[in-house]
């Protein structure tokens, strides 16, 4: 039987569990939300490397992961390689999708709209270097719309004056900007809200689905196949809420129960 786990510091990773579950609807996961800790967006590098190996290694040890999906650009961009160094297991991270989006772009003109963990880190000037080149990229970094997403799926309203706030770089500099690339996996889940603000001649562009194929080519190395249907999901948190409305939020994304590690 395999077993997943794809870890955040939030909810935002439940947007790569929906791209991972239209592709590979038989597969066993297990979630951990890191509550206690976020936002990661406004943690040094430092910070993030001092917890994030010990605790994945934990979580990997209590559930027998066959393989862990950071899903969080955050993490990924700051603590990848301290995480995998100590795991004897694939660790699959996240890349903004700044290659698909300067492809995409008509006008040569793309935003990245991430944390300000991510948008400040050298390895998005790397992504930027290597796949955007002649491209005019904006950045922005948003820790408001982590919490704007935390509250939507804790069923409270969206402050869409908060969501045009952080958007406000971007709309500025409308109609040259056509594509942003969502580097924080928190994001999907506020494209309704974010579309509203900035209308339709914009691309969301993420990286859920590019993850969920990842998942299963690194599967499919590692021999993995389907877990039977029966498997029991379950979604951690390292904070307190374990109240009804997110363990009803966990279940709409397959996880039967939601239990805090919290001591
Ligand atoms: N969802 C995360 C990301 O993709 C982290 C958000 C946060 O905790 O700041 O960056």
């Amino acid at each position: 039987m395999s077993r997943g786990l794809i870890f955040d510091s939030g909810v935002g990773g439940l947007s790569v569990t929906a791209d991972i579950r239209a592709r590979l609807p038989e597969l066993m996961l297990d979630y951990a939300a890191d509550d206690d800790f976020r936002p990661y967006g406004d943690k040094t590098p430092a910070q993030l490397e001092a917890r994030l190996p010990g605790l994945l290694w934990s979580l990997r040890d209590m559930l027998g992961s066959d393989f862990i999906v950071l899903a969080c650009n955050t993490a990924s961009t700051t603590a990848l390689p301290a995480i995998r160094a100590v795991l004897d297991v694939p660790v699959i991270g996240v890349v903004p999708a700044i290659k698909p989006a300067a492809k995409a772009s008509q006008t040569q003109r793309i935003g990245v709209l991430g944390t300000p963990g991510t948008v400040a880190h050298q390895y998005v000037d790397g992504l930027i270097e290597d796949y955007a080149a002649g491209v005019d990229v904006r950045l922005q970094g948003s820790t408001a719309l982590v919490a704007q997403a935390e509250a939507k799926l804790a069923g409270q309203a969206v402050d869409m004056e908060v969501i045009a706030r952080e958007l406000a770089a971007f709309k500025g500099l409308m109609p040259e900007v056509d594509q942003i690339v969502l580097a924080c996996t928190h994001f999907p889940l506020l494209e309704p809200e974010l579309s509203q603000i900035m209308g339709s001649a914009v691309t969301w562009v993420d990286s859920g689905d590019a993850i969920a194929r990842r998942v299963q080519s690194v599967m499919r190395e590692m021999g993995l196949g389907p877990s039977p249907q029966s498997a029991r999901q379950t979604a951690f948190t390292t904070g307190a809420d374990i109240g009804p409305t997110r363990q009803r939020i966990f279940r709409s994304y397959g996880f039967d129960r939601l239990v805090s590690l919290s001591p």
